[in-house]
């Protein structure tokens, strides 16, 4: 179903398929840890990450490793070609001549989109700009089916919905799964009307609102994030939304026993670290989630 296909949004996914990737992503897991396996033997990924990443990065290439492939790596921008002047597209077409499969993250939004329209091969999106980050989302879902539940879900997006690519993607594939969504902000930072708009016409019930404390004991599941500085022209802006959101213990009296929190992460001062010892935290299970969920795309995509 998958097999040579692009991972560019969340919109291109049926619920129908994203269910088949989390199945597969569970059938994956034992192999995620220890030994690994080979069937994706002889086949290389290539990284090109215009962007730093942590989790992103070094979960395709454990993905790919623990499947018997191979990584190869774009290193920084000024290291490359792209330095000397070469186009995206240049760059793409000829780095897909060397992998079988790319994946991207790009500050510009609709990146991924380009170079899919100029590679050979399959192409996935890590992030572009502000735009959408989805095997963010898969490994999102995996989280919340494994943690929590994914049929009747209360949900809370909090923190910087405007610039954060995580929420943007993680919103159309919880509208296929009937969620309620609260969409939790400051005012500056609401998530774009054109998404809200999206969601309303796919018959998701979606509330907006600024103060977390109107939400937090209704949900099953708080996802925050964090606010994007980099994509803030004015950094005067920036500070004046940066510490909107900070959730501490005090913050959890009364919250549901099985409310999960969820972070994308990196995490500046989002979640008090004194959160990470209760049950409700979750996080760092979730970045770990990324390396099944991300072997089982390559496998569906790769595999011959
Ligand atoms: N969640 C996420 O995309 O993390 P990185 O930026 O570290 O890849």
């Amino acid at each position: 179903m998958l097999k040579r296909r692009h991972v560019l949004s969340m919109k291109d996914f049926s619920r129908e398929e994203i269910d088949e990737i989390l199945e597969t992503a569970e059938s994956l897991e034992p192999y995620a840890r220890g030994k690994g396996s080979d069937i994706l033997e002889g086949k290389i990924l290539a990284l090109m990450f215009f962007e730093p990443s942590t989790r992103t990065r070094m979960s395709f290439e454990t993905a790919m490793k623990r499947l018997g492939g191979k990584t190869i790596n774009l290193g920084s921008a000024e290291a490359s070609s792209i330095a000397k002047g070469e186009s995206l597209a240049d760059t793409i077409r000829v780095v897909g001549g060397y992998a079988d499969a790319i994946v991207i993250r790009h500050p510009k939004e609709g990146s991924a989109r380009l170079a899919a329209e100029f590679s050979p091969v399959p192409v996935l999106n890590a992030g572009d700009g502000a735009g959408h980050h989805p095997t963010q989302t898969l490994l999102d879902l995996y989280t919340i089916k494994k943690e929590s539940h994914l049929d009747d879900l209360s949900i809370a997006l909090v923190g910087d919905l405007k610039y954060g690519r995580t929420v943007h993607s993680l919103a159309y594939a919880l509208s296929l799964y009937g969620a309620d969504i609260y969409l939790v902000s400051p005012p500056t930072l609401r998530m774009p009307e054109q998404i809200i708009g999206d969601l309303s016409r796919m018959g998701t019930r979606v509330r907006e609102v600024s103060d977390l404390r109107e939400v937090i004991k209704e949900v099953d599941v708080l996802y925050i994030t964090r606010i994007q500085r980099e994509r803030f022209p004015d950094p005067v802006e920036y500070n004046r939304v940066a510490r909107s959101y900070s959730i501490t213990i005090r913050d959890l009296e009364g919250v549901k026993p099985e409310l999960r929190i969820m972070h994308p992460l990196p995490r500046v001062d989002e979640i008090s670290p004194s959160v990470d010892e209760t049950e409700h935290a979750v996080y760092f299970r979730q970045s770990f989630y990324g390396v099944p969920v991300r072997m089982a795309l390559l496998k569906m995509i790769l595999e011959d």
